[in-house]
């Protein structure tokens, strides 16, 4: 699966603003604008809520994450298989609050890559983001951890970790895409992402805990290079 670039991926993670009946809202919401505007927009629901979504709407339903385990004799998890077959199109891996082991990391990149889903690998230094990179993943997000969830946006609080970042994966070179969240809220958010050189931005609070959601999504897209 190709995510068409640039991207605005949002991540419902637990919220229950965007979990079970209000993550499809939301799932629909995004769906509209995305119609509407031709943005590209990615929505990564509640795990509980991922066929639910996946089957309702047209735009792109990513996992958040997967487990690297055989699908079959295993309990609890949910495996790449799964993910394929409930219409997902990808899966964040190693999100700051589901880290997992660098082996885990690239296996699960290479089982989606066989089941043609995309990969979008969330990283929080330069280190980490170029050990990712040389996976090739579809996407490397860079999101320094303690930024999540604020009110400053990394293209504010620490432009240069995403230009570095930038600058390290396209050296690497092998076509990874780069996103960067944490603390992104608004269209200005979006357009300094851009500017800094990424192909689009990882976010949640912003829009999952906004009154007015579709407000929020349409001000994120003016963003986007026109
Ligand atoms: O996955 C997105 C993320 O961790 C950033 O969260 O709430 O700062 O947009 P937030």
């Amino acid at each position: 699966m190709t995510i068409r670039k640039p991207a605005i991926v949002i991540n419902f993670k637990t919220y229950p603003e965007a979990s079970g009946r209000n993550a499809l809202d939301l799932a629909k919401v995004c769906e509209k604008v995305a119609l509407e505007t031709g943005a590209s927009i990615v929505v990564a629901p509640p795990m509980a809520d991922l066929a639910l979504v996946a089957s309702s709407v047209s735009i792109p339903v990513f996992a958040q994450h997967l487990d690297s385990v055989p699908s079959g004799s295993t309990t609890g998890h949910v495996t790449v298989e799964n993910a394929k077959a409930s219409g997902a199109k990808g899966t964040l891996v190693n999100h700051a609050e589901r880290r997992i082991r660098i082996a885990e990391i690239h296996e699960i990149i290479d089982k989606c890559r066989g089941a043609g889903l995309a990969t979008i690998v969330c990283t929080n230094n330069l280190a980490v983001s170029k050990a990712a990179a040389a996976m090739e993943p579809d996407f490397v997000a860079i999101e320094p951890p303690e930024l999540i969830g604020g009110d400053i946006s990394v293209t504010s609080a620490n432009p240069a970790i995403v230009s570095d970042t930038v600058r390290s994966i396209r050296q690497i070179g092998r076509g990874v895409a780069v996103l960067c969240g944490a603390g992104v809220k608004n269209g200005r958010d979006v357009s300094k992402a851009i500017e800094l050189g990424t192909d689009g931005v990882l976010l949640a609070s912003g829009v999952v805990k906004a009154k007015d959601k579709r407000a929020v999504v349409l001000d994120l897209v003016s963003g986007l290079p026109k």
